[in-house]
């Protein structure tokens, strides 16, 4: 089988690629990325002298640059993505034009090529914030930021190009990952690293939203689940039944650090901050995956490994993140 992964210098799309080529020794990949900000060839460095591993970099929303990759593609697997909620807030043009067009593009490519199966890479933040209970597959989307509008845009294309034209599509909705490699702009990644170099942790409002985290290679196994077994046509969540609120997260991290919570900064909130995310399962669970990790263990082992990579994330942390950085928290303390 050869797939077609797009996005797979991010983070979940780098850990779906390593797991891919250990579990299948006669799938091939070939890895589309743009490498924008968030995309990093360092994600893949063990892989990349893998002869069923192929890196090419290029735009999804370039038609000529993603027929060219289609070419003898079994599957695709849409990661590629302007994912971070925040920089949607500053300024959603690249998220409208990556997360809805792009996956016009990346749709209209595969029924031209007949590609088998497509399966795009949603979010649980398409249905929106619920305080009591959990969404399913079949409840209507409300999407609260223009990075979750964007991502609702690309599953209504996915859903029509599947009514419409009968391309064998899927969709998978995960809820908040964690785990390595994941951008130092992200909430886990960014209060760890925050609190080894002694800075302040920035918590937005009082600390009490509430996410659901899954272990990144958790939601690989799903994916791969929902890819081989998955029924076309259909949506599947893919939650870790981790709920946990911001401050307890951060807690926890100054805890295994051995660091003072005195380093928390509470933070005027997110505009539109969604209070609390949770889904229902139980679709994808019949599929016979369900989540391998503990969530405290997973988090402890998340914490070494940035612990052990300071040079992943310290070039991360450059000049153009310190820019970011400045933009987005300076002079907002509550
Ligand atoms: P990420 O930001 O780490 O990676 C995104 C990747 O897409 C980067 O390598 C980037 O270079 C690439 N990319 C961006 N625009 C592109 C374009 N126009 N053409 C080609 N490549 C492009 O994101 P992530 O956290 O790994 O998320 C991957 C996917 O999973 C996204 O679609 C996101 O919406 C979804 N998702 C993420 C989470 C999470 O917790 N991180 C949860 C649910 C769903
Ligand atoms: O739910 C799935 C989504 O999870 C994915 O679709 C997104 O791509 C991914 O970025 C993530 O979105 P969130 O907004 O939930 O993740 P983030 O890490 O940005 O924030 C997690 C929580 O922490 C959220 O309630 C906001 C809060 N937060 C975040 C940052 C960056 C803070 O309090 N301070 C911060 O500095």
């Amino acid at each position: 089988m050869k797939i077609l992964v797009t996005g797979g210098a991010g983070f979940i799309g780098s850990n779906f690629i390593r797991l891919i080529l250990e579990k299948y020794g006669d799938y091939e990949v070939v890895n589309l990325d743009k490498l924008t900000y968030a995309g990093n060839l360092d994600n893949l460095r063990d892989v990349e002298k893998d002869e069923r591993y192929r890196f090419v970099q290029g735009d999804i929303c370039d038609p000529q640059v993603v027929d060219k990759v289609m070419n003898g593609v079994d599957a695709v697997v849409n990661f590629a993505a302007e994912s971070h909620v925040d920089r949607s807030i500053g300024g959603p043009a690249d998220f409208i034009h990556t997360d809805v067009y792009g996956t016009y593009v990346l749709l209209e490519a595969a029924r031209q090529h007949g590609v088998g199966r497509y399966l795009q890479i949603s979010t649980d933040e398409v249905y929106g914030s619920i305080r009591d209970g959990s969404f399913s597959e079949t409840d209507i989307l409300d999407p609260s930021s223009p990075y979750s509008a964007s991502k609702a845009g690309g599953d209504m294309q996915v859903m029509a190009y599947h009514t419409t034209f009968g391309l064998p599509t899927l969709i998978t909705r995960s809820s908040n990952n964690f785990g390595p490699y994941q951008h130092v702009e992200k909430l886990i990644p960014l209060f760890i690293t925050n609190a080894m170099e002694e800075r302040e942790l920035p918590l937005y409002g009082d600390g009490t939203n509430v996410r659901d985290w899954i272990y990144v290679t958790d939601n690989c196994e799903g994916i791969d689940a929902v890819l081989h077994e998955g029924e076309v046509g259909r949506i599947y969540n893919i939650g870790g039944g981790n709920e946990r609120d911001n401050i307890t997260i951060t807690r926890m991290i100054l805890e295994i650090l051995g660091k003072p919570e005195s380093l928390i900064k509470r933070v005027s909130d997110r505009l539109g901050h969604d209070f609390r995310y949770s889904i229902d399962c139980s679709r994808a669970r019949a599929l016979g995956w369900s989540p391998a990790h503990d969530f405290e263990s997973a988090l402890r082992e998340t914490v070494q490994w940035y612990v052990d990579n300071r040079w992943w994330w310290e070039k991360q942390k450059g000049e153009e993140f310190q820019e970011y950085y400045k933009q987005q928290y300076e002079g907002k303390s509550e």
